[in-house]
């Protein structure tokens, strides 16, 4: 998109203290949006707000009254709420026979009510405000699944579990939220790929631990099977939700994109 395609747009981001949800703020903040940074790590948000001159928030999503107050901060500063991106969570590599109540408790925590309660603090907010403009939505919201959410198994399957339970979850929520709210809301979710990412670094390294290999050899063989044959990089992302955003996609609600280099072709 080009540099004002979010011209006075306000759009918050959930976990954008790092990873994909701080490059998908920068690329925001880059495009002219007024950008709301908000993680649960403070000094992350408070590091990625200042650099984008913006509002940050530190936020646990997992927590209502956080997301209440994420949404309530981003309106007393710019005036409404045009697009919300739930998009933190977390990943943890653990076999299935191993995993335990805590473990998954967290993981549901995180990824599945922590999107339920900031898709639903954002949406109370749009439905009272106006249209973006005359026959648009009022606002857009955006989740973050990831192809593990999809049906099929790969050999990972068998070690995130209640991570890819979670993913099918928010591919699930994205649709009922989506119903909820047509035609006032849009509701839509990325399913990303491999991404070149701290939280793909940690799992290599888990997992080759795992399995007995040396750190980067599970990474180089996924990505080896990946037809664009490229990992992904955030900014991969970024364009996907810079049209998720914009009224180019007014007319989609309820999808899930994979966007994941061809790895997934459903
Ligand atoms: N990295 C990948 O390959 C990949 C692939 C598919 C989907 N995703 C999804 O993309 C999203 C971002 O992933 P990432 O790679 O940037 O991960 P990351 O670990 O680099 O960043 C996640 C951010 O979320 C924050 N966070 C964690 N728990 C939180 C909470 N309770 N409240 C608020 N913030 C919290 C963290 O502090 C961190 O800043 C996640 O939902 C992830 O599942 C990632």
């Amino acid at each position: 998109m080009s540099a004002g395609a979010h011209q006075g747009r306000v759009v918050a981001i959930t976990g954008s203290g790092q990873g994909i949800g701080r490059v998908l703020a920068q690329r925001f903040a880059r495009e002219g949006a007024h950008v709301i940074v908000s993680d649960i790590n403070p000094d992350a948000c408070a590091q990625t707000a200042a650099e984008l001159d913006t509002l940050g928030v530190s936020a646990d999503v997992t927590k209502a009254e956080d997301c209440a107050a994420l949404v309530a901060q981003a309106v007393t500063r710019f005036g409404r709420l045009d697009v919300m991106v739930c998009n933190a969570g977390i990943m943890q590599l653990k076999p299935l026979l191993e995993l335990d109540g805590a473990d998954w408790d967290r993981m549901l925590s995180v990824n599945v009510k922590g999107c339920f309660l900031s898709l639903q603090a954002a949406a109370r907010q749009m439905l009272q405000q106006e249209p973006l403009a005359t026959g648009r939505p009022r606002g857009k919201i955006i989740t973050m699944a990831s192809i593990a959410g999809r049906p099929g198994a790969g050999p990972i399957a068998s070690v995130i579990p209640h991570y890819r339970a979670s993913k099918a979850a928010v591919i699930s929520l994205t649709q009922s939220a989506a119903m909820t709210f047509a035609p006032h809301l849009t509701v839509n979710a990325i399913c990303p790929g491999l991404v070149e990412s701290d939280m793909w670094r940690r799992m290599d390294a888990d997992w080759a631990a795992l399995q007995g290999m040396a750190q980067g050899e599970i990474w180089s063989q996924r990505i080896a099977g990946i037809p664009m044959g490229r990992p992904q990089s955030p900014e991969d992302i970024a364009d996907l939700a810079g049209y998720l955003a914009s009224p180019a996609s007014d007319y989609m609600t309820g999808q899930s994109i994979n966007i994941d280099g061809g790895l997934m072709m459903n």
